[in-house]
């Protein structure tokens, strides 16, 4: 890590007028392998925002005060109490809350979404499409009793709404279930993919698992930080975000929507703070503890919470807010479309899309490039261009091997293939950004992308650790 160690750090500068919301880190320079340093441009958004300079100081700000959340009776704690509390109604507010529904502090979509899974009743049959992150995959089959019925990759959103359609017909031709009833249900499905950046019809996918009687959660972790998103509006039942992808990286993530399994199943941890009441019995020699649970958000919060990161997720909630999404998202069109256009005046590039050209999208764009392995040019964007971008998979095997179009390289969970520079691609290279992108990272970019694929890498560069990196001799 000398490279970091070697880098100037100063703090964010506000410099381009373009940026709607001035980001940390956009004056850190790296080294360049082939000499010089160079101001980094993070590409790589949709794995982790930079924070929002706003939530920065916000916490700062806060910091002073800092105190223990529920228990303290200090002054302090008292604040940080109603900081924390008020998070919530921030979050809630942001995401358009009904007046019934919980904000539930997390760590992560991942944690939101394990959580969501843990309180399913008993009996339930999860459906989720196979092209899913793999946070909205896997959860649901770690849980006894409940089903998972998995939907193949559709090839327009229109096919997506049908699938499902035709998935919960079937699921309810099955009969009912005890109770008289096909019994519950629940539809997991991205806003906005991680890989491809296309925006799902979740409007539509939402009436269809509703007609059908079944519930429906909402991963957002891609589409919040770029689009509004309306709980009540769009009536989904659940959304799930992280903190980190929303310019807020202080370790936490929210699940709000519909009270009733929340309040109704096991807390997700047992610990202080979901429980209102505890006493141990002991009859004739045999023990246990009578527990009264909260049936707030606080039943499924045990231990001390994360006031910090809820605070600054709740930060980052009012600046996108007071920034207006009317603009970012315009901003980040622009963006979008010059990124395109460059790609496009490559041939040898190939974009990976699953909808199509015209789909709607976000700022999240994956491609391959001919005769090139993605973590060779991952690794030369990054140590001859000062270009942070992603090479992997992705966290979603099963869709990038769709896209790709046969099996992608043998790797670990969001690794790197154990493949030398020159191989053929067996995995892909994303490039992603939003809110405080300046022009110039996606210029660099574009001129990064033209340059490698016409002149090749200025450097060698070898597999270590499963990794590409410069050949430092
Ligand atoms: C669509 C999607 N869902 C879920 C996740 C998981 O988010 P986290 O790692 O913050 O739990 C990600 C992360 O990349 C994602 O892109």
């Amino acid at each position: 890590m000398s490279a970091i160690t070697a880098a100037s750090a100063t703090a964010a500068s506000a410099t381009d007028t373009r940026s709607p919301l001035p980001v940390l880190g956009r004056d850190v320079l790296v080294p360049l392998v082939t000499g010089g340093e160079v101001t980094y441009a993070a590409l790589d958004y949709a794995a982790s925002a930079p924070a929002l300079q706003r939530v920065w100081d916000d916490v700062a700000a806060y910091a002073p005060y800092y105190g223990s959340v529920h228990r303290g009776a200090g002054y302090l704690s008292q604040l940080s109490t109603d900081l924390f509390e008020n998070s919530r109604k921030d979050v809630a507010a942001f995401l358009g809350c009904r007046p019934d529904d919980q904000v539930v502090f997390t760590r992560s979509t991942t944690d939101s979404l394990n959580l969501l899974a843990a309180v399913l009743p008993h009996g339930t049959r999860v459906f989720v499409f196979e092209t899913e992150h793999h946070a909205s995959l896997l959860p649901w089959q770690q849980r006894e009793g409940v089903e998972v019925g998995f939907l193949s990759a559709p090839r327009s959103p229109r096919e997506a709404v049908e699938t499902l359609d035709r998935a919960l017909s079937a699921w309810r031709a099955e009969g009912p279930a005890e109770g008289g009833s096909a019994g519950p249900a629940l539809v997991c499905v991205t806003g906005a993919s991680n890989v491809t950046g296309e925006l799902w019809p979740v409007r539509e996918l939402t009436e269809v698992a509703h007609a059908h009687g079944a519930r429906i959660v909402l991963d957002a972790a891609q589409l919040a930080p770029h689009h509004p998103v309306d709980i009540a509006a769009s009536d989904v039942d659940w959304v799930a975000f992280s903190g980190h992808k929303l310019y807020a990286p202080f370790g936490a993530g929210v699940l709000a929507g519909r009270a009733d399994w929340l309040r109704e199943a096991r807390p997700y941890l047992a610990g202080g703070g979901a429980s209102r009441k505890v006493a141990v019995r002991v009859r004739e020699g045999v023990g246990g503890v009578d527990v009264e649970w909260h049936t707030t958000e606080a039943r499924h919060e045990a231990g001390s919470p994360n006031v910090i990161g809820a605070y600054a997720i709740a930060s980052a909630c009012k600046a996108l807010t007071e920034a207006g999404f009317e603009g970012l998202v315009a901003r980040e069109r622009e963006l979008i479309a010059r990124v395109r256009e460059g790609l496009t005046e490559v041939p040898e590039v190939r974009v990976l899309s699953l909808f199509g050209e015209d789909a709607p999208r976000v700022g999240v764009i994956s491609f391959v490039v001919e005769g090139w392995n993605s973590s060779h040019f991952a690794a030369a964007l990054s140590a001859e261009y000062g270009i942070g971008v992603r090479d992997g998979l992705f966290c979603a095997h099963p869709l990038v091997r769709t896209l790709l179009g046969g099996e992608p390289g043998d790797q670990g969970e969001c690794g790197a293939p154990e493949a030398a520079p020159g191989e053929r691609s067996l995995n892909a290279i994303r490039v992603s950004f939003g809110a405080g992108t300046p022009d110039e990272h996606v210029e660099r970019f574009i001129g990064a992308v033209k340059e490698l694929v016409r002149d090749g890498a200025k450097w060698t560069y070898r597999t270590e650790d499963g990794r590409c990196v410069p050949d430092r001799g």
